[in-house]
This record gives structure tokens, sequence and C-alpha cells, in this order.
């Protein structure tokens, strides 16, 4: 029979073990290397992007810097801008926190021995963090690869910036299928919000879609169809590497680098190369919903940056201008990635940034009607089927019951209907069995 005192001992010795486990577990920041960052102070001196305000904080890996900044009074975004002064050249923001959440003035950024990293107004709401309190951390990093990390005792990330994407990819950077696998684009240079668009990675290509207001879903308005080949599996992911040509000696190459389900389709795609070192490169997907890639080179002082490419360009071997949705605002027609007419009721006149189409506000039908056009195709034909062996006068009464459907587009080889809720960038396309039909109030 157990005596009172054996029992004590035992639950003694349970506590103990309990509390042991707990201290290995919950492994502590060194209390030297805590900080908390204060929003305030002077604004720094140099030319950023978006023409913002910033105040730089001390972690620093160069040519990354971690800062508060700011496109508008009294809103800020925590972010790590790349460039430095040395070179002369517009410093770039690759990493932010808290987009679409910005913090006031006197927010801080604390880390604390707990390990988690936290972004706070002065008043105390937390406005972002990476959720790593008791997980293991034991110190934070900024690495020269422009990763910012979390890491425990042996070196592992817990937490790191590159699995959150906001618009940019650094070179090291991956799109993952089951992670982090889109960019959003930044809403103007101004307002840092979600942008309409967004690289999308999918089972088998990367796409870009607009999404607006006015559509239900996002449209398709390009895809790299011919760049992966996976005939089986699917995409699990896809990193921005710098590949030195290693027979030329003197040419860098910047790929896409994909792993697939099916090993045997793992490989990789060549976007750009330079003639230097172009480790530090990022792909970013801009305001205007066009796809790039930019390298920096120290070295060459005043104009570090280059822009390598751009896959939507008059220039580009993949796609020209007139595809992206808002090449010609809100409503023009493009030809060989230039704005060359206003689609009006009266015919074609000059096209100008005021051009638009006439606001039908009445969803009754016998309050708008149609204008033709005639050889033209929507941004969203090119990559998308549109809904095969519909009549027209089917695809003109879906149009005509959906208040917000503003025209249809119709291929009448193949019999194929789109239904559009946004027009801006129409295509001349010289073929007179491509035809557009545009609402307009009666
Ligand atoms: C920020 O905090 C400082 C010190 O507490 C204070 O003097 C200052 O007024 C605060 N700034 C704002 C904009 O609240
Ligand atoms: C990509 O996927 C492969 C396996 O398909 C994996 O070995 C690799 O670690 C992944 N890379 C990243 C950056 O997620
Ligand atoms: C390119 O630069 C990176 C650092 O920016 C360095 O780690 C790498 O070794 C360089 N590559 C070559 C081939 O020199
Ligand atoms: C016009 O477009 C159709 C597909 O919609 C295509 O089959 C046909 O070849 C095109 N005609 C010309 C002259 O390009």
């Amino acid at each position: 029979m157990a005596s009172p005192h054996s029992i004590n001992t035992t639950s003694f010795l349970l506590l103990l073990s309990f509390q042991l486990f707990s201290t290995i577990s919950e492994a502590v920041v060194p209390a030297s290397d805590t900080f908390t960052y204060v929003n305030e102070g002077e604004f720094g001196d140099y030319i950023v992007e978006y023409d913002a305000n910033y105040r730089a904080l001390p972690p620093f890996a160069n040519p990354f810097q971690l800062c508060f900044y700011n496109t508008t009074p009294n809103a800020f975004t925590l972010a790590l801008r790349m460039g430095t002064v040395r070179s002369e050249s517009l410093m770039r923001w690759v990493w932010e926190a808290n987009r679409g959440n910005p913090v006031r003035e006197n927010a801080t950024l604390t880390f604390g021995t707990d390990g988690n990293l936290v972004l706070a107004n002065a008043d105390g709401r937390i406005a972002w963090q990476t959720n790593t309190a008791n997980k293991g951390v034991v110190g934070f990093q900024v690495l020269p690869t422009g990763n910012m990390v979390l890491h425990d005792g042996k070196g592992n990330f817990i937490w790191q910036s590159f699995n959150s994407p906001s618009d940019t990819l650094l070179v090291g950077q991956s799109l993952r299928a089951g992670g982090a696998s889109k960019l959003v684009s930044r809403a103007s240079a101004e307002n840092n919000i979600d942008g309409p668009y967004s690289l999308v990675m999918e089972p088998k290509q990367l796409a870009l879609y607009y999404k607006s207001a006015n559509s239900p879903r996002p449209m398709l308005y390009w895809s790299s169809i011919e760049w992966f080949t996976i005939d089986t599996g699917s995409l699990d992911n896809i990193t921005v590497t710098s590949f030195p040509d290693t027979d030329e000696g003197f040419l860098y190459f910047s790929t896409f680098l994909y792993f697939t389900t099916n090993p045997s389709y793992n490989s990789n795609r060549n976007i750009a190369y330079s003639r230097y070192n172009n480790t530090l490169s990022y792909l970013r997907l801009g305001i205007d919903g066009n796809l790039r890639f930019y390298t920096y080179n120290p070295n060459v002082q005043g104009v570090a940056w280059e822009l390598v490419e751009t896959f939507l360009d008059r220039d580009s071997r993949l796609e020209g201008e007139c595809q992206l949705p808002e090449r010609c605002g809100k409503f023009g027609l493009c030809e060989n990635s230039q704005c060359v007419a206003c689609p009006t009721p009266n015919g074609l006149s000059g096209w100008s940034k005021d051009c638009d189409a006439k606001k039908v506000t009445s969803c009754k039908a016998s309050d708008f009607g149609y204008y033709k056009l005639e050889g033209v195709d929507h941004f969203m034909i090119k990559y998308t089927r549109g809904d095969g062996g519909s009549k027209q006068s089917d695809c003109e009464s879906k149009c005509t019951k959906d208040c917000k459907c503003m025209g249809y587009f119709y291929h009448t080889q193949g019999s194929r209907c789109w239904i559009a809720y946004d027009l801006k960038t129409l295509t001349r396309v010289g073929n007179s069995t491509h035809l557009a039909y545009i609402k307009t109030p009666k």
C-alpha cells in the first residue's frame, strides 16, 4: 500500500521532469539579442522607391536594410530595402510585413525573449507578427540574400520572410504549392494595399490574373503555356535562381528552377541573362500588371539597377503590351503595343486616356443596346477558351440578363462566347470573325 509520502515523491518527480521538458522546448532568446525599435525621429535623406519617406532600422546585411517607410502621412510599412547609399542608385522595397495594415508614429517592432517578432501600434494594437512565441527561436538575422529569419539553436529557420512574398521574389525565393503560391501587385505607388493583379503558380504553369471590383472572377491575361513541360504530375515549387554559365564564365542567367511531383520533369527555364554576377536580382509583379526582372550590380555607381526582362513588352519574345488589361486605360483599342483608337458607338476616334465606354446605369434591357466592333479581341480571349458552341443570340442574352456585363465577345468560327465584366484594353486582330458588342445606353 502506497504511503502519502511516496505519492508526494512521485508527483514531485513528475513536476520536475515536466519543468525540465518545458525549459528545453521553450529555448529563449538571450536578453542581449532582444530589441524594440520605435518608429520615430527624422526621415532618411536618400531617394527610395515610391518616393517614400523612411526611417532605417539597425538590422542590415549589405545591400538589405530593415526600414519603416510611408507614402501617405502617418501610415507606415515595415519593409526590407535593397540598395546602398554607396551605389548612389534608387533603393527599392523588396519585402514588406504589413501591406494594407499600416502602423502609425511611435509604433514598435519588438523581438522578445519568447522569440516572437511583433509590430504594434503605440496603443498596443498588433498590426503584424510572426507567431513564433515559444517555438524554439533563439535568434533573429537579416541574411545577405535578403531573407530575414528567426532561427532555432541548430540554425533551422522557424520563420523566414522568404515564405511571405507580396509582389517580389528575390533570388533564392520560391512560389510553393501548399504555401505562398502567388504574388499580388501593389495598388499604386502611393497606396500600399493589394492591387488587382496576381501571378499564380498553377499545377502546370504560371498565370497572370486581373481582378477588378466589377468582375466576379479574376480574368486570365497571360500564362506561361510553353515554358514548363510537365506531362504528368504538377508543379511543387518554382525558385528564382541565378546560374553562372560555367562554359562562358562571364554570363549569368536569371532562371526559374522548378520541381514537380514527378521528379523526371524537374527542370529550369532561363528568363534573362547579364554579363555580371546577378545573384542580387528580383522578379516583380508591377503596379501595371507586368512582370519584370531587375538585377542590381553594386559596382556600377549611379546606375546599379538594370531592367533585364519585361515579360509583356513590344520587344518581348513572349507577349506584347496589348495583353496588359490596363495598357489603354479604362477603354481603348491596342495594336502593336500602342493605343490606337477609342471605340465609340459612332466608330473609332483618336485614343486619349479619357477614352471610356458610356455608363449603362439601368438593368432594363429596353434601356440599352450594343454597338459592334469587328476584328478585335478582349485581353482575356488569348489565353481562355470561352464558351464554345453557343449561338451569338445566346451570348448576347447572357450579357443582357447580367447587369454587370459591359459587353460580349464572339468568334463566329467555333461559335465562342466571352462575357466581359471589364472592357479596358481591346486588341486589334484584323480577323473579321472576331466580334465585340459593347453595351451602350439608348
Ligand atoms: C511619440 O512618442 C514621443 C515620446 O513618448 C512623444 O513625445 C511624441 O509626441 C509621440 N509622437 C506622436 C506623433 O504621437
Ligand atoms: C521544392 O520541391 C522539392 C521536392 O519536389 C524539394 O526537395 C525542395 O526542397 C523544394 N524547395 C523549396 C524551396 O521549397
Ligand atoms: C555572386 O555573388 C554572390 C554574392 O552576392 C556570391 O555568393 C557568389 O559566390 C558569386 N558567384 C560567383 C560565380 O562569383
Ligand atoms: C480568324 O480566327 C479564327 C479563330 O477564331 C481562325 O481559325 C482563322 O484562321 C483566323 N483567320 C485569319 C485570316 O487569321
